[in-house]
């Protein structure tokens, strides 16, 4: 069986490169998995929707519920529960359950924060900040409304980044396995609160799972790097990889009612404009700290 930290097999890597590429090209063709009810999402939607994410680590579904007008929250709790998620622990956006509206907003809590604004957002897997036994290892990301223009989002799953510096070299790997490469600095949050430095791998086993996660940010403020020479050439590595369109990016416009269920796979989104000043971009989003299930 491979083991993704380990860079002495070049045998099993071959292997599950081969698969993990085909599996991840076969991802770009496929049509949204159509999930009638978002709130009892039906076991063939279900296990569908579990193969896809073991295979590429994300999956788009459609919902017949395009959610409302209005701005009610579509049920993407229980639609969560389906798939074994545990969602993350109140977000300070979050209204107690783990689900956070991202709209444009000039609310004091959220006002100057990018995924409250309209602006493009650059790539980075969620909760990159979070300490070791927080992380993120999936997300929904479901549309209400689109914007009018915009807001178009790319995902690339991690495992194929991982493929694509291991080609470059090994050592990349090993350096972004290591467990004090990445460094978020303190912050003080708008409620007063310290979110603590955050130090940890770039490449790092799931808890549960021991598969590959990635913690990941591409801004260049307020991060520091570990200094080696290979590391510095590691993340310039993923800075090219990540700006040159690889053909298995995916670039996804989400329609109301359409979403994302992934294993946390590295994203970013184009900048929008709203037309309807009240009635503009308006996405879901839930964190959980365990994987998406695999089919039993
Ligand atoms: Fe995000």
């Amino acid at each position: 069986m491979f083991n993704w930290s380990s860079l002495s097999d070049p045998t099993t890597y071959i292997d599950w490169r081969s698969n993990r590429l085909k599996a991840a090209e076969m991802a770009l063709n496929q049509a949204p998995v159509v999930v009638s009810d978002l709130s009892n999402p039906g076991e063939s939607a279900v296990s569908e929707l579990k193969n896809r994410c073991d295979a590429a680590n994300f999956a788009l579904y459609t919902s017949v519920d395009s959610g409302d007008v209005s701005g009610q929250i579509p049920p993407v709790g229980n639609f969560a529960a389906a798939f074994g998620l545990q969602i993350a622990e109140a977000h300070r956006s979050a209204d107690g359950t783990g689900v956070v509206a991202l709209r444009v907003t000039d609310k004091a809590a959220q006002r100057g924060f990018i995924p409250y604004s309209s602006r493009a957002m650059n790539w980075h897997t969620d909760g990159y900040y979070n300490p070791t036994d927080a992380r993120i290892s999936a997300f929904i990301l479901h549309c209400v409304r689109p914007a009018d223009d915009g807001g178009v989002n790319q995902i690339f799953n991690p495992e194929i980044l991982y493929i694509r510096l291991r080609d470059i070299s090994p050592d990349y790997i090993r350096a972004l396995m290591h467990p004090a490469v990445m460094t978020i600095p303190q912050n003080i949050e708008p409620d007063g609160s310290i979110r603590p430095v955050s130090v940890g791998p770039v490449f790092y086993g799931d808890a549960r799972t021991g598969r590959l996660q990635m913690r990941y940010t591409a801004r260049t403020r307020s991060i520091s790097w570990n200094d080696e020479p290979v590391t510095q050439e590691a993340i310039a590595a993923i800075t090219e990889i990540l700006a040159a369109n690889d053909p298995l990016m995916m670039q996804v416009a989400l329609k109301a009612g359409q979403g994302i269920l992934t294993n946390n796979a590295l994203h970013n989104r184009t900048q929008f404009q709203n037309e309807t000043k009240d009635a503009g971009r308006l996405m879901i989003r839930v964190r959980f700290h365990n994987r998406v299930q695999r089919k039993t």
